[in-house]
């Protein structure tokens, strides 16, 4: 059965079910992603259809405040972080077992606490496992030597303790954290594992200040995650090993481990810092009112800021990547809300299911597009938060022109470096042909060296969002990017907004080659082992990851 086939069928189904939110919505993923074709009515109709979906959210979008669920913390002032279980209510009313980073400083505790550093800062901290198994925090996108970078070859046991410490000299922008233990990445983070690690410099502080920005008030970071709960409120994640071979698709949408948000705004600028935290979920985000896009400014990336602002009206945002993008609520007409969405696209899952060794009716009954608990299809045209923005004016502020400088890409040098994105016949996905393997090191790389790699995605795959441990690189080229992505190209070499910043992951899509280019140049002494994985949770866990080395 085809991809469009099973699309369809489960459009189809959904809809006789009975015209829920949820079933409302699904027809938006009917409208064509590529509007140069005769779609933007349709387009119109399904962004429509995706904000009336949005009637019924209502709940305050959960926000870093002083302490609590995502409470800002000085990332110096952090002694100890316990990973371990605890209950939130994300669904309203109902208390769900969750786990969470807890901290307790100055009195107050925090969970998942939004670390916060300045350039040259130094962060030492001892993780306490209390969970019944092993894990470890990955400090995401930061340049840590391995050993502070946190990955499955330095576990701490159940009970056991790991202790960090590392100068913080990255680029200012909003980093990450969460578990990377082996096989078992996705399930922890799934459960509740993960938190933002914002660095500041001098750059940053005069945007802030030229924009009157304040973190939690008006500088907004959005934590996308989606995520399958039973009636009871326990999340569900029960993904058999065919199912991982797609990845989880959860029915829910949370932002900030808010279901169904809600955000009221003033008219002004906001800056929004995204992150898709979703195991495997890929997002077409907008922001969308009474039909149309508003156009708003992707002003940094994973890696920090642009050298100027760039206007879109949609942008994909894979898992681990980040966006910095600043909306104007002045453009925003009164009387209506705003909704941020994610809109319908074909999630081009082109495996070929039958020659994978996944068993078809595992593969067609939604072992993958539905996740495994009837979660939503990956692709789905949805809402993701509604924005209130109430009658104020007396903001004069702007956009500043020139927001950074921007390192050149480092020169490409030699020839590139292969990297074939492929699954074997069997039910796994490879790099190169290689699977995960703990005492292996197949990829070694020079200390200092610049290097081209060209990531190339075979046609019969999946979307592999690929993250690289210990740098962050640039892209250089595109080609064979499907039509859907494609229209949203900045230039002759087919780059995305996001490509002009410096990233840590990047999205491949089927059938694509992605050309990028790294300075493998650190501080650290001595030989260094990191990871480079598909950041598709299951993926990883499944062994879509390599050990590289970088030696003297
Ligand atoms: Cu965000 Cu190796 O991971
Ligand atoms: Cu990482
Ligand atoms: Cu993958």
């Amino acid at each position: 059965m085809s991809n469009r086939d099973r699309m369809t069928r489960f459009t189809r189904r959904r809809f006789l079910g009975g015209v829920g939110a949820l079933g409302l919505a699904g027809l938006a993923r009917l409208a064509p992603a590529d509007e140069g074709h005769g779609g933007a009515r349709a387009a119109a109709k399904a962004a429509l259809e995706i904000e009336q979906a949005a009637a019924d959210f209502v709940n305050p979008l959960r926000l870093p405040g002083a302490s609590g669920l995502w409470g800002v913390l000085k990332a110096t002032e952090v002694r100890e972080i316990r990973v371990r279980r605890t209950e939130l209510a994300v669904l309203p009313g109902l208390a769900s077992p969750f786990w969470a980073y807890a901290v307790e400083s100055g009195a107050k505790r925090f969970l998942n606490p939004t670390l916060v550093a300045r350039r040259g800062d130094e962060v030492r901290v001892r993780m306490a496992n209390e969970l019944d198994q092993p894990t470890i925090i990955h400090w995401h996108g930061l340049a840590n030597d391995d050993r502070n970078d946190g990955t499955g070859i330095y576990v701490a046991a159940p009970s056991e303790t790991y202790d960090y410490g590392f100068t913080v000299r990255d680029r200012a922008s909003m980093y990450w954290y969460h578990p990377h233990p082996l096989h078992i990445t996705a399930p922890q983070t799934y459960r509740g594992l993960a938190g933002l690690f914002f660095v500041a410099d001098d750059d940053e502080e005069a945007l802030r200040r030229a924009l009157g920005l304040e973190l939690g008030v008006t500088e907004i970071p959005l934590v996308l995650q989606d995520k399958s709960f039973d009636h009871e409120g326990r999340l569900e994640y029960d993904v058999p090993r065919e199912a991982m071979f797609h990845g989880f698709f959860g029915e829910e949408i949370l932002v900030n481990l808010t279901a169904r948000p809600a955000f009221t705004a003033a008219r002004r600028i906001y800056r929004f810092r995204l992150l898709n935290g979703s195991n495997a979920r890929n997002y077409r985000l907008a922001f969308l009112q009474g039909g149309r896009r508003l156009g708003f400014y992707l002003i940094g990336t994973d890696g920090g800021l642009l050298d100027a602002p760039k206007r879109v009206d949609q942008a994909f945002l894979t898992p681990a990547q980040r966006l910095d993008v600043l909306l104007d609520l002045r453009e925003a007409r009164e009387g209506r809300p705003v909704v941020l969405a994610t809109l319908g696209f074909d999630p081009m899952h082109n495996e070929g299911a039958m020659e994978t060794g996944v068993p078809k009716a595992a593969a067609a009954s939604g072992g993958g597009h539905e996740g495994h608990a009837g979660g939503a299809m990956d692709g789905e045209g949805k809402p993701i938060l509604r924005i209130d923005v109430e009658p104020t004016s007396g903001y004069a502020k702007k956009i500043p022109a020139k927001l950074s400088r921007l390192p050149a890409p480092p020169p490409a040098g030699g020839k590139p470096r292969r990297i074939v994105l492929a699954h074997d016949g069997k039910g796994n996905w490879t790099i190169n042909g290689w699977q995960f393997e703990m005492n292996a090191t197949p990829l070694t790389v020079r200390r200092g060296a610049r290097e081209t790699w060209l990531i190339e995605n075979s046609r019969a795959s999946m979307p592999h969002p690929m993250h690289i441990h210990g740098f962050q690189f640039r892209v250089l080229e595109r080609r064979g990017t499907p039509a859907q992505v494609r229209v949203l190209g900045t230039d002759s070499n087919g780059l995305l907004p996001q490509d002009r910043g410096l990233l840590d992951t990047v999205l491949a899509w089927p059938g694509e080659s992605v050309r990028i280019a790294l300075d493998f140049t650190h501080p650290f002494p001595g030989d260094q082992t990191y990871m480079f994985h598909c950041h598709n949770l299951e993926h990883e866990d499944l062994g879509m990851m390599i050990q590289y080395g970088v030696k003297a």
